[in-house]
């Protein structure tokens, strides 16, 4: 990955650092008598790398979808830049916010580097018209694009690759070649929906530098991802979602130790995430030490307070649950 070769940082009039750029207040989202998001409220700053998490069916993708024009939320409001968002995934993509996709949506048919230029449409100030015509004004414009998705594709590492079909890439330069995509639009905030789910640990690692790199180019970021590590590792700070209420937000020590939060994990672990395995070892463990309450904890503490240390493996915060 080569970091500087990414020149133009972020998107249309970018604040000062540490502003706020997106504000989510109140947002709902409802379908028919589910309740996906509720009442959530999220600020991102400029410059900062914020971390969603929640298990499986908490509300992070449709909360995503209420930020990004793609759904109308039930209630509340979002603003990019004191300005309230508008509900057009285009429009919002032209405000500055860019996002990619739990499912990865590339044009497969496309080569690489055609997928990017794409991105970059909302950017372009050429019409139909003028693209018909072949004019000069066009031949400029996609001279400027084809370079900055060369230049996008570089940061990427993925220059290489400009000219293979996108569905011959590997999954995880697939993953990759979407955050380029993404990029494209110069955007002020992106919006990365599990950007690590399917890669090994190495690719998830650089996955993290390239996600620092983005941030380093004044991109603020907002993440999902269900890989703890990565996630604590990243993040400025990380608001957990359960049953579409924010339960908790902020640090990765205050979220790490927050008992709400290992109770509704180990409650109820993710399928397959990382860690699952390990929250279930604890579970175990757990239930094998209460089967020895009657006994005195070895290492306890001598003061009587024992029991207010141990993460519960009872959710104790899911008595609410749309
Ligand atoms: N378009 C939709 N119509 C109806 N229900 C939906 C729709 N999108 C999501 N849901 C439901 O909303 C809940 C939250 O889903 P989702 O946002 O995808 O969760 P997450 O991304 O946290 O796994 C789920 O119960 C899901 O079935
Ligand atoms: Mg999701």
């Amino acid at each position: 990955m080569t970091t500087d070769t990414l020149t133009t940082p972020a998107g249309p009039g970018a604040p000062a650092p540490g502003t706020p750029l997106l504000q989510a207040s109140g947002v709902t989202m409802r379908f028919g008598g589910l309740t996906a998001v509720n009442n959530v409220d999220l600020t991102v700053n400029t410059g900062e790398i914020i971390g969603l998490i929640g298990p499986n069916g908490a509300g992070k993708t449709t909360f995503f979808n209420c930020l990004t024009g793609l759904y109308v939320p039930t209630e509340g409001t979002v603003t990019y830049q004191g300005a309230v968002l508008p509900a057009k995934p285009f429009k919002v993509t032209q405000a500055g916010i860019a996002r990619t996709f739990q499912n990865i949506r590339l044009f497969p048919n496309m080569t690489v580097l055609e997928n990017v230029i794409v991105g970059r449409h909302c950017r372009t100030r050429q019409g139909l018209l003028s693209a018909l015509l072949r004019g000069p004004g066009f031949r400029r414009s996609e001279a400027e694009s084809r370079e900055r998705a060369m230049e996008l594709l570089a940061f990427v590492g993925l220059d290489g690759k400009a000219d293979h079909l996108a569905r011959n890439l590997p999954y995880g330069e697939q993953r990759k070649l979407e955050i380029a995509r993404a990029l494209a639009s110069d955007p002020g905030l992106l919006l990365l929906d599990e950007p690590t789910a399917g890669m090994n640990p190495q690719e998830t690692r650089v996955t993290e530098e390239l996600i620092f790199a983005i941030r380093d180019q004044g991109v603020a970021v907002l993440v999902i991802e269900h890989d703890m590590r990565f996630i604590f590792n990243l993040c400025d700070r990380t608001a957990v979602l359960v049953q579409g209420q924010k339960l908790v937000e902020g640090d990765s020590a205050t979220v790490q130790s927050d008992e709400r939060v290992i109770a509704a994990y180990l409650g109820t672990p993710f399928e397959g995430a990382p860690g699952a395995d390990e929250a279930a070892e604890v579970a175990a463990a757990e239930e094998h030490a209460a089967g020895a309450a009657a006994e005195p904890a070895t290492g306890a503490a001598s003061d009587g307070t024992t029991e207010d240390s141990a993460p519960r493996t009872t959710p104790a915060s899911q008595e609410d649950p749309k």
